[in-house]
């Protein structure tokens, strides 16, 4: 039995406004031509940084500070909200995974149990990220899975990959696909009948999120289920070569394998069993649903063959989705959100579609709708469709920023919780023009919730889920930019382990707050406790230290 009720901060005051707000992939990094928050205009961030060190330090935002398995992995958009909102360090999918695979675990499970049953009479279709990002899929899981299931009684084996490009380098999807190939190849060479059937980049096939765009999951169900697709090759290599001439990796369309007589190698089939190796959620939510709803409208998906389907994880712990999983996702509880909420802290939460879960799903600890809907609102504003963010660099952070403004000047929330995207979704374009005005614009956000900020005498925390923007090239262990064999600089689309910027102020904030000094290595899950005192309680023993302490002058 979770005892919510929170002991009041023995000095700080209840009943401020305050913001929250998390700018999307704004690290903290050396000043140089290709730091896009360096370059661009941003005169809210820069004045939040003479607070240093009283009002504005650096948090960490990537590896084991937000529950990844290294050092080297990279933030990430979920395994960083879910650390803000639940405020302590859960081992993640990443992690979670690669503990089920190399314990052999995964295999005893419910789900791997309940996908093998079609073994014998029908195909086994794994349908993921193919790159070794880790963010939302590893390659390596992917080749241990292969190699776990055919020992366990898979005879034929259909992979539909995704081409990655924005978690890791554009280009790099021939090299995936050739490695693959070459894993296929060697199990033909054991008996069993493994092959690529179908494909296409992960922005335009499959991996929409949100539901921002429906047609992205569509183009994917007629290549991955219906065997169609405007392009037919008979090999994957050679399909990405040529498709690559039009598009980026992220970018291309979906292409289907086919047979001698131009018939599709690899559709999914009454009988057959489908495996979405993601172990992240946002992106895979959407065709668990068309795989696993019955009563599906969102699009006609003509075919709806009788499968067992098993994602990696559970995605969705709220909806209970998919019903069937390999490995059991962390389980964030009491997230500062539900505490919030059950001390009378009113809940205003919003961003563009894009970005619309990570800080109401991701937040609550991958879990859809409200605590209490009298307590909570949550507001979406419509992500533009179908183009890339390079060319709407502003995106609708001054929309967002004006639904903050109109929330806290109504006084009707007691915390207006942000997400401002445009440095990450500009980011993952490579696009380092676009990404300065992006950062502008974001910086232009800012400024409006401080402005409404100051006018109710309320308090701002400013703060990032992890860096993207803040370099944008690839570098050596010294930090020179890396070039190509084409002498092509390598831009860099990703996210970054750099740390990121906490800053807090206005009016309300009581006198003699400051940052503290004895938590040094403190990251993105300190801050849930340090939010919590400033809506004048005390955090719950087991979250992480609170960043701030409060002085007496
Ligand atoms: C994406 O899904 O867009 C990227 O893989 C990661 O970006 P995010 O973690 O910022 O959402
Ligand atoms: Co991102």
């Amino acid at each position: 039995q979770v005892s919510w009720k929170l002991a009041d901060h023995p000095t700080l005051p209840k009943g401020k406004t305050l913001a929250l707000i998390v700018l999307d992939g704004w690290g903290e990094y050396k000043p140089d031509e290709y730091n896009c928050i360096h370059v661009a205009q941003t005169p809210t961030m820069d004045s939040l940084k003479q607070g240093a060190p009283e009002k504005w330090r650096l948090i960490r935002a990537h590896g084991k500070a937000v529950g990844l398995p290294t050092e080297d992995d990279m933030g990430n958009s979920e395994v960083g909200h879910n650390a803000l909102g639940a405020g302590r360090i859960f081992a993640q999918g990443a992690k979670l995974v690669d503990i089920a695979l190399a314990s052999g675990k995964i295999y005893e499970g419910e789900g791997f149990k309940y996908i093998s049953e079609c073994f014998e009479k029908g195909t086994l279709h794994l349908i993921g990220l193919l790159s070794d990002g880790g963010v939302h899929s590893r390659l390596d899981q992917l080749q241990l899975l292969l190699k776990g299931a055919s020992e366990r009684g898979a005879k034929r084996i259909r992979v539909h990959i995704l081409t990655d490009g924005r978690d890791v380098l554009d280009g790099s999807s021939v090299g995936f696909v050739e490695t693959l190939e070459s894993d296929l190849a060697k199990l033909r060479e054991n008996g069993v009948d493994a092959r690529i059937a179908s494909g296409g980049g992960r922005m335009y096939v499959t991996m929409d999120r949100y539901e921002n765009d429906w047609d992205v999951v569509k183009r994917g169900w007629d290549a991955q289920v219906r065997g169609e697709a405007p392009h037919k090759f008979a090999n994957a290599v050679e399909a990405v070569k040529k498709l690559r001439e039009n598009a980026n990796d992220q970018y291309l369309p979906p292409f289907v394998i086919v047979d001698e007589n131009e018939k599709a190698v690899g559709p999914i089939e009454d009988g057959d069993a489908v495996v979405t190796f993601n172990f992240r959620a946002d992106r895979m939510v959407m065709l668990a649903k068309a795989l696993e709803h019955q009563d599906f409208d969102k699009f006609d998906r003509i075919k709806v063959p009788k499968i067992r389907y098993a994602g990696m994880l559970q995605y969705d712990g709220e909806l209970k989705l998919p019903g069937h999983y390999l490995v059991s996702p962390p389980e964030i509880d009491r997230t500062s959100g539900e505490y919030l909420v059950h001390n009378g802290v009113r809940t205003f939460a919003c961003s563009e579609t894009v970005k619309f879960g990570h800080v109401t799903f991701f937040w609550n600890g991958n879990r859809s709708g409200y605590f209490n809907p009298e307590m909570e609102e949550y507001a979406e504003i419509p992500s533009d469709v179908g183009i890339t963010f390079n060319v709407q660099p502003k995106m609708k952070a001054l929309e967002i920023g004006e639904k903050a403004r109109d929330a806290i000047l109504s006084r009707k929330f007691d915390q207006v919780r942000v997400n401002i995207p445009n440095g990450d979704m500009v980011g993952h374009t490579g696009d380092i023009q676009a990404t300065v005005v992006a950062c502008k614009a974001a910086d232009e956000a800012v400024k409006m919730i401080i402005d409404a900020i100051e006018q109710v005498g309320g308090i701002y925390v400013v703060t990032a889920d992890h860096g993207n923007a803040e370099d944008m090239v690839k570098r050596n262990k010294s930090g020179q930019p890396l070039y190509d064999k084409s002498g092509k600089l390598q831009i860099l689309t990703s996210h970054t382990c750099q740390p990121v910027p906490i800053a807090i102020g206005g009016p309300g904030l009581a006198a003699g707050v400051r940052f503290r000094n004895d938590v040094p290595d403190g990251g993105l899950a300190n801050v849930a406790a340090t939010v919590m005192n400033l809506h004048g309680y005390v955090a719950p023993n087991d979250y992480e230290p609170t960043l701030i302490e409060v002085v007496n002058n």
